[in-house]
C-alpha cells in the first residue's frame, strides 16, 4: 500500500531567531520533501482557498481569529479519497499551540480508521 505525506506550510514573511524573513518555502514543506524522498511517499499540500496573508503580523491575526471561532478554511484541490494510502505522514506547523484551522478540515474530510498516522509539527521555540 502507498504512503502519503499531506503537510500544511506557508512561504511569505515569517519569524526566525528574532527577526522576520521572506521565504520561498515553509519550513515543514521542507521536512515534508525529506520524509516523502525517505519513504517514496506521495506529497500533497494543504492548501487554503482563501490563503493568509504574505505578511507575518497580519497573518498571525488571522490564524487567531480562525482558531478562536472553530473555522474549517476551505482546502483547494482536496483529493476525492485517500484510500490508497494505509500510512499517512501529517506534518503541520504549531499555530498558537495547536494545528492551522485547514489541517481540522484536512481531518474531517475522511475516514482515517486503519491507517497509520505519524504527525509532525515544526515550530519556533522561544526562551
Ligand atoms: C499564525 C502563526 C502562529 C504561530 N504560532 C506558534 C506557536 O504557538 N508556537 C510556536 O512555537 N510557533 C508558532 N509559530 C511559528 C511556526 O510554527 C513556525 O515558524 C513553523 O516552522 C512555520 O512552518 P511553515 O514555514 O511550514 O509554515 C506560528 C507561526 C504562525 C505564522
Amino acid at each position: 500500500m502507498a504512503k502519503l505525506v499531506a503537510f500544511y506550510s506557508r512561504a511569505d514573511e515569517n519569524y526566525f531567531g528574532g527577526s522576520m524573513k521572506y521565504i520561498q518555502i515553509g519550513n515543514t514543506e521542507k521536512a515534508a520533501k525529506m520524509i516523502a524522498d525517505m519513504t517514496g511517499a506521495d506529497l500533497f499540500k494543504i492548501e487554503q482557498k482563501i490563503p493568509y496573508a504574505a505578511d507575518y503580523n497580519t497573518c498571525i491575526a488571522q490564524a487567531k481569529e480562525d482558531k478562536q471561532t472553530g473555522k474549517r478554511p476551505e482546502i483547494l484541490n482536496l483529493p476525492q479519497d485517500i484510500d490508497q494510502y494505509d500510512e499517512i505522514y501529517l506534518g503541520y506547523p504549531n499555530y498558537w499551540g495547536t494545528m492551522p484551522m485547514a489541517v481540522y478540515t484536512f481531518l474531517e474530510s475522511y475516514d482515517f480508521t486503519g491507517k497509520k498516522i505519524h504527525p509532525f509539527c515544526t515550530h519556533v521555540l522561544e526562551v
